[in-house]
């Protein structure tokens, strides 16, 4: 195909628009959306592009009805060729988009009309089934392979995913029920997935009900996820909502998540197979993140941990009716470390545990894992966190011989529910201090005294992550 006859919008991305041509105030594009028509197209993003088209250009139909799969595959397909010359974007307009998995390309972006919503095929055939995750051996469902992510990419550079607030809607249901029903040959797709990957932002969009976790980044750097709503019924079977696997400086910003797994989920690959591939989550933030998960934690850390899992800085988290705060899940076979955890200021809202350390979390991929594979949990720091209703204020259960040291938590009070228990903390094989917290935690974590109350560490240099430019975008759409 030529590229003359590609139905293509040219459009003006940048910075230096100027509409009104007025002082230097005038010259800022933010002005931009208030004096200019409405259908100019407006938002922050890593890379502008220099072309932009329509996936109503090949052929997509937004009825709800009629399978746009192979629109979506044509119009990546098509549009590659733009990679190397500006790059480009794909306008999903506002209609509901039937589509089954597609992939991206690089120097790409997917953008979302805050009314478009691209609902995930149930024809099992749109669905490509891919080889299970070096770092895990196997699917988490099934042993066999795992069905592509609706929204996918591998070995790709500079990806934008986003929208003024479009959704992407999973359709989860017919997957849960497969999932019940012990009917799947493969593990469950995730909503958005990107392997092998350099420099991804995924922002401004609303998932929803996603067939398993909804955004899995792996084997990954420089990774931004911004702005993102997830729903999904709490209890729903493993949709997790935001999963950096085996990733490097990745920074997870103004999310609102409700599900029924861990709202965050920080992973690096399961035992031997974890350990083998050896490769960790690390430079890691989360900042602003608003939690609902009754059956799970707001941020866990693990369990497939096996590559390790080092250099986490959470700060601004709130917890509302959820099972867990920050919880730490490792087992004898996993190996590696979570080490250099920083966590602070978190409000948490009627919770079963405050916070919570399991060195017993025995799911094995198979029976092959290294029993003298032992996990090293060490400098887990929390600081000032104040939190309401809270049945248990910590259950800490390291691993006997290997205990779980260097935790440090300062600051922090937690207003117990009526019912809660006269002693609640629970502590075997850890080692650590407190200051300034109440209730008065357990013997293995002694308090310190008032003068201690900044000791647990929170870093003060940046991460390359905050380094990462973000520019304001325009396109004049037609
Ligand atoms: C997402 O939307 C918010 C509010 O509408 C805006 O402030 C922010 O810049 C947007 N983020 C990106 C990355 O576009
Ligand atoms: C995005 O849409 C979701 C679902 O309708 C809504 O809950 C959320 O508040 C919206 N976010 C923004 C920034 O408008
Ligand atoms: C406190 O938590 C319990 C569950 O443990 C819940 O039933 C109750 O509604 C909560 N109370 C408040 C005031 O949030
Ligand atoms: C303790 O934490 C609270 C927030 O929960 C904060 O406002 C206060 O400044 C902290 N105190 C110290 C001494 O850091």
């Amino acid at each position: 195909m030529n590229i003359a006859v590609l139905p293509l919008l040219v459009v003006a991305a940048a910075l230096s628009v100027s509409l009104t041509g007025g002082g230097a105030e005038a010259r800022k594009v933010t002005k931009l959306e208030s004096t200019s028509a409405s259908t100019d197209v407006v938002y922050n993003a890593i890379s502008c592009r220099a072309h932009s088209a329509s996936v109503t250009d090949f052929g997509a139909v937004g009825d709800g009805q009629t399978s746009n799969t192979k629109a979506f595959q044509d119009a990546v397909k098509q549009l590659s060729r733009f990679a190397s010359d500006g790059g480009v974007q794909l306008y999903v307009p506002a209609g509901k988009w039937l589509t089954g998995s597609f992939s991206l390309t690089s120097h790409f972006t997917l953008y979302l009309h805050r009314d478009a919503v691209l609902l995930a095929s149930q024809d099992m055939n749109e669905w490509p089934v891919l080889k299970p995750l070096p770092s895990y051996g196997r699917g988490r469902d099934a042993a066999a392979g795992r069905y592509q992510s609706l929204i996918f990419g591998t070995n790709l550079a500079d990806v934008v995913v986003t929208g003024n607030n479009g959704t992407i809607d999973g359709q989860g249901a017919f997957w849960w029920q497969k999932f019940h029903g012990g009917k799947l040959k493969y593990t469950r797709p995730y909503l958005v997935e990107f392997m092998y990957s350099d420099t991804i932002q995924i922002s401004n969009l609303t998932l929803l009900n996603s067939p398993s976790w909804n955004v899995h980044p792996v084997y990954s750097s420089n990774v931004l996820v911004q702005g993102i709503t997830i729903l999904a019924p709490v209890k729903s079977p493993n949709t997790d909502g935001i999963n950096p696997d085996s990733c490097t400086n990745v920074k997870i910003e103004d999310c609102y998540i409700v599900s029924g797994d861990d709202c965050v989920a920080v992973k690096s690959g399961w035992d031997e197979y974890g350990i083998s591939y050896g490769m960790p989550t690390q430079q890691l933030i989360i900042r602003r993140l608003t939690c609902i998960s009754p059956y799970s934690a707001t941020i866990a850390l693990g369990s497939e941990m096996s590559g390790g899992i080092r250099d986490v800085r959470a700060e601004d988290i709130t917890a509302i009716n959820t099972e867990s705060g920050i919880r730490i899940k490792t087992a004898v076979g996993r190996g590696a470390y979570v080490k250099d955890i920083y966590v602070k200021r978190m409000v948490m809202h009627t919770m079963k545990w405050a916070f919570k350390m399991d060195g017993d979390y025995k799911s094995h991929p198979d029976s092959h894992y290294d029993p003298n594979a032992l996990p090293v949990i060490q400098n887990i720091n929390y600081r000032d966190m104040v939190a309401e209703n809270v049945s248990v204020a910590a259950r800490f259960n390291g691993i006997s011989g290997d205990p779980f040291s260097g935790i440090c938590i300062a600051n922090v009070t937690l207003g117990m529910a009526a019912k809660s228990k006269k002693y609640p903390w629970t502590c075997t094989d850890v080692q650590g201090m407190t200051s300034g917290v109440s209730p008065r935690p357990c013997e293995a974590l002694p308090d310190q005294g008032p003068e201690k109350i900044n000791a647990c560490d929170f870093p003060e240099e940046s991460l390359p992550i905050d380094e990462l430019e973000v520019k304001q975008c325009t396109y004049r759409m037609d």
